[in-house]
């Protein structure tokens, strides 16, 4: 199975850039058919762009409320022939409505081991935990946020010399790694 993606970011992009270059350099067999960033600000803008993908801001404080977003959101995606979501850093929780009409086509990237950590600020919550593990899961999206299926997951372990900015760094790496791993396995899954 060849996948169009749509890869939706916030930030600065780093999963979405790892992408992309496995698209280039064949390690998986999808495509990458558009970058939509809902952060006119986002780092991953320029980073897409100088990629030569397709770019699209789609900045949710241009609507007056999320169901205009997120039709816009999906009206672009379909433009596209979009048939897998990735979210790479993605900061906005979508709606039960919006997960229900791209059922089972929205992947996660969460920094934490889930079901540990959902939600925000992972890595200084894995750390005042005094946690031996981290890592990083992906799952596909459901309607409750950091909770759908579980796909693979990433180990790291955690030393007393970490700080939460050594253990995002080093989940990151691993980050890369996984959802490179995901995307080749749904590839195959799904012949
Ligand atoms: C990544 O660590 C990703 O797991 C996290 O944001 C970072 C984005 O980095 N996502 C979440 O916390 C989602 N709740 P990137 O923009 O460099 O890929």
């Amino acid at each position: 199975m060849e996948y169009n993606l749509g890869i939706l970011i916030s930030g600065n992009g780093s999963n979405m850039l790892n992408i992309i270059e496995a698209t280039k350099k064949k390690l998986i067999k999808s495509k990458v058919a558009t970058v939509i960033s809902n952060n006119p600000m986002a780092l991953g803008i320029k980073r897409a762009s100088e990629k030569g993908v397709d770019v699209k801001i789609i900045n949710q404080n241009q609507y007056s409320n999320i169901f205009d977003f997120e039709n816009s959101l999906s009206n672009y995606l379909l433009k596209k022939k979009v048939d897998l979501i990735c979210l790479a850093g993605f900061m906005k929780v979508l709606s039960k409505d919006f997960v229900k009409k791209w059922n089972n086509k929205i992947i996660n990237i969460h920094p934490s081991l889930l079901p540990a950590f959902k939600g925000l600020n992972t890595h200084e919550r894995a750390i005042r935990k005094k946690v031996k593990f981290s890592g990083c899961t992906v799952h596909f999206v459901n309607k409750n946020i950091d909770s759908g299926k579980i796909i693979d997951q990433e180990l790291v372990r955690v030393l007393k010399s970490d700080d939460a900015g050594s253990l995002q760094k080093k989940i990151l790496m691993k980050e890369h790694k996984l959802y490179i791993r995901v995307l080749k396995y749904l590839e195959t899954k799904n012949e």
